[in-house]
């Protein structure tokens, strides 16, 4: 085999994008001809979509997800710290303390290749002090790109313009960086010149008219008043499913293709 084709979906946020996830995971596989699963899990947890907990990775490879990968919400569930540090297929940002539980980066196999993912966090308006995503991301490629040409970057960050900049950074070094965080999909899917997929955010999987999969009233609210919110899942429909395919040249780790995928389906939950 010459291609894989990876999917990467981004933030699925609370019960809603988990279930259509669920509802559409084995028709994209099919339509796409899916080799890898990469899903960004860091606002699965049903109860307020803030973190992930055992019982969703445990969802998640029963639908066969390869690799979780998470973000700035990672530790807001106290269950999943045993997870993070036992497991390898929920990763967390390289870029906070080594000292914290939990991996960076990962691997796994697909059709015989090996796939490398890392996960990074920015620093720009994000709330945690975290060390330099440029420079933490270098160091593991020292070692990552020894073994596989094959790697994938979650670019789970705020500003378009520091995840365009980790996007040129590592063109070329790496088969694709996609952007998380914002959960609304970017229009700027491409391949970078030196052949590394790119996009700036994925968006999301959950409730459509929300505020990142949160009521949007809770949050209007809060713009509003600037008085403290507490807040909830948005449950209506119509939800959506959104994040890219890249095909991957398996010799070189150069991506040949990306494409989007954003699907709206009105079924309930
Ligand atoms: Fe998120
Ligand atoms: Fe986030």
């Amino acid at each position: 085999m010459n291609t894989l084709r990876v999917l990467l979906l981004g933030d699925l946020f609370g019960k809603p994008g988990v279930n259509i996830f669920i509802r559409h995971i084995d028709d994209i596989r099919k339509k796409y001809r899916v080799d890898a699963t990469i899903v960004n899990g860091e606002n699965t947890a049903f109860q307020n979509g803030m973190g992930i907990t055992p019982d969703i990775m445990e969802l998640f490879k029963k639908y066969k997800v390869d690799v979780v990968t998470s973000g700035n919400h990672i530790f807001d569930k106290k269950e999943i710290y045993p997870y993070l540090t036992n497991n390898s297929d929920l990763i967390r940002p390289a870029n906070l303390p080594n000292i914290a539980p939990g991996k960076g980066f990962t691997t796994f196999v697909c059709q015989g290749f090996l796939i490398g993912v890392i996960n990074i966090m920015g620093r720009v308006f994000m709330s945690q002090h975290v060390e330099c995503p440029f420079r933490t991301i270098d160091s593991i490629l020292m070692y990552l790109s020894q073994k596989t040409p094959i790697i994938f970057i979650d670019n789970h960050a705020e500003a378009t313009s520091e995840k365009l900049a980790i996007g040129y950074y590592f063109d070329g070094k790496v088969s694709g960086v996609v952007g998380t965080h914002t959960h609304v999909q970017t229009n700027d899917a491409r391949i970078l010149p030196g052949g590394t997929a790119y996009i700036t955010d994925l968006g999301m999987g959950g409730a459509l008219n929300s505020m990142i999969g949160v009521k949007k009233e809770i949050l209007l609210q809060k713009m509003l008043t600037q008085m403290p919110a507490k807040y909830e899942v948005a449950t209506e429909p119509p939800y959506v499913l959104s994040g890219v395919i890249i095909e991957v040249d398996t010799k070189t780790g150069k991506s040949k293709s990306i494409e989007t995928i954003y699907l709206v389906d009105h079924e309930s939950l």
